[in-house]
């Protein structure tokens, strides 16, 4: 090739990755908050087979774990699952002598065996439930788990044993014996619920029906009322699996018909996009099926209209059921998921989103063993920090799916921004960057941005994260990279890069609607 066509010929390549490069228009509209979400919106879980486990590689004492936890709060720590059906309380029992001596055996072996004891874990699949065991809470373990949630800040929502249950009903002596010694300890619970998942209790050989669970709830109420501090205290359910199921669907409808407006407080349904061993990259990126939470939503509220009923919640929502997907949930590209449905369930009206789970598995916000925060444990400090209550509607003019993005006005609470400035969260996933404008705003309005990307060799599948460039750690003398003293600052417009997400603040956006609220 002579010079002259070779210069023609890089010409040419420039003018067409010019003219192809691709830009995101982003339009907010400032006029109208469309829902306001509570300062609990992002909440979390804790698996009650970590009771059975005695807490597992958890330790409440550690300050690593108190710092981490804190982060989250204020937040609800909903303590459930399906070994909840299978826990009864007991307050003077000592945990079972010959088991405790089999795991201090176990554990002399390596320091890392505690969390390879293998205990059931929560799991909705018939098959596997069947396998789940009765075993004891014991008074040490309640008082441990309320002492950390009060000093940790959090508000503690405890799903009772639905499957008690005598002549077709549910049995409350047990969860007397709890509220009575709770009362005696003077624990704030902020909230209950009955059974988990009861449209697949027929895998453990139950057969109940919506209407029949909506009387359990009655009976719930009948107990609470005995309790001042409880008379109006938040109560969740039917914790029903996913809408994918048309049975799942009219059990939900049954139990809301039979149960009205006044049996829980907050309508919730579990939502999961797919079972752990099913999930790839491309699955926890595929805007179809990030989508798809809106259509089981809307659903949900089509059966509990609000205000007639109360506003619906996720009652446990992860990335996978099964315990999340390995080397999927617990790593970078789990972010476009938790992200997404932060930004779906807040738009839609969703009250709160609890997060399957705070430790354990796979889809732990903390690494079971390391105890170090995963990708989302960062992204969620972001988003209590940075995201405001008030939700504002965002529309884009490319209609694909590939770029996502969410506004709420700034809290303002929690960082230095003023009065009027919006966050933006959202993600990229095209292959390729993007140009992110707002041609309703000057065109070198400052945008504050916190762009997260994964750090490594790993790519999409590392369990580190940097923001800004910066890795995001916890130093071994318990200090933390702090998520928000570092800013980038561009004007005007900004490049989303390819298979990422962040945060952006527009500071000057001068919205009304965000002036008088956060
Ligand atoms: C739990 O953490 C505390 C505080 O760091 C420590 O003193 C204690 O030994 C730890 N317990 C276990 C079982 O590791
Ligand atoms: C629910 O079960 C009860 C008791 O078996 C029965 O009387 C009732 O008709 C059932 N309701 C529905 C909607 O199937
Ligand atoms: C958000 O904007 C879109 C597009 O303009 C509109 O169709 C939708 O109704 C709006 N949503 C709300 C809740 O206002
Ligand atoms: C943004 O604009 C300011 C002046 O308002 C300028 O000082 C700064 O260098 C600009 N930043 C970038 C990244 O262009």
């Amino acid at each position: 090739m002579d010079s002259q066509v070779c210069v023609i010929t890089v010409w040419y390549l420039l003018y067409i990755a010019y003219s192809n490069a691709i830009k995101t228009k982003v339009f907010i509209d400032t006029d109208n908050v469309i829902q306001t979400i509570p300062d609990r919106f992002l909440s979390v879980t804790i698996d009650t087979a970590q009771i059975q486990a005695n807490w597992a590689t958890l330790n409440f004492s550690s300050p690593k774990i108190q710092r981490l936890a804190r982060g989250l709060a204020p937040c609800y720590l909903r303590v459930g699952g399906s070994s909840a059906d299978f826990l009864q309380f007991n307050p003077g029992v000592q945990r079972d002598k010959n088991i405790q001596r089999s795991e201090e055996e176990y554990l002399k072996f390596s320091p890392y065996a505690k969390r390879n004891i293998q205990y059931e874990d929560k799991l909705t699949d018939a098959f596997e439930i069947q396998k789940l065991k009765n075993f004891t809470m014991s008074g040490k373990q309640w008082d441990e788990l309320n002492h950390f949630v009060e000093m940790v800040g959090w508000d503690l929502i405890f799903d009772l044993n639905g499957l008690l249950r005598q002549n077709g009903l549910w049995l409350p002596d047990n969860a007397k014996l709890l509220m009575d010694y709770t009362t005696q300890k003077g624990y704030k619970i902020a909230g209950w619920e009955l059974g988990n998942e009861p449209d697949v209790w027929r895998g453990f050989g139950y057969k109940i029906n919506g209407s029949q669970h909506a009387a359990d709830y009655r009976l719930l109420h009948r107990l609470l009322d005995n309790y001042p501090q409880w008379r109006n205290s938040i109560v969740i359910g039917p914790s029903v699996t996913m809408m994918t199921n048309l049975y799942t669907y009219m059990y939900l409808k049954d139990f809301l018909d039979a149960g009205g407006p006044d049996i829980v407080s907050h309508p919730t349904f579990h939502h999961y996009y797919g079972h752990g061993p099913d999930m790839t990259v491309a699955k926890f990126m595929d805007p179809k099926l990030l989508d798809s939470l809106k259509h089981q939503i809307k659903l949900v509220q089509g059966l509990a209209p609000y205000p007639l009923y109360g506003k619906v919640w996720l009652g446990e929502t992860s990335s996978a059921w099964g315990g999340g997907a390995a080397g999927l949930s617990d790593r970078y590209v789990a972010g476009f998921m938790w992200l997404d449905k932060l930004g779906i369930s807040a738009s839609l009206g969703i009250e709160a989103v609890i997060r399957q789970d705070f430790y354990g598995n796979s889809y732990g916000l903390i690494d079971p063993t390391t105890l170090d925060p995963n990708p989302d444990l960062w992204s969620s400090f972001l988003f209590k920090i940075l995201v405001g209550e008030s939700v504002l509607n965002v529309t884009m003019d490319d209609q694909s799916g590939y770029v996502r993005m969410y506004a709420h006005c700034t809290n303002t609470l929690r960082t230095d921004y003023k009065r009027g400035s919006i966050t933006l969260y959202g993600m990229n996933l095209m292959t390729e960057p993007t140009t992110v404008v707002f041609p309703q705003f000057q065109p070198d309005v400052k945008l504050y941005l916190y762009m997260l990307e994964p750090v490594g060799k790993d790519g999409l599948k590392s369990q580190t994260v940097a923001l800004n460039g910066k890795t995001l750690k916890v130093n071994p003398d318990l200090t933390m990279s702090q998520v928000t003293d570092i800013p980038e600052i561009v004007n005007g417009t900004f490049t989303f890069p390819q298979q990422s997400f962040g945060f952006i603040v527009i500071s000057d956006a001068n919205v009304a609607a965000c002036k008088n609220k956060v």
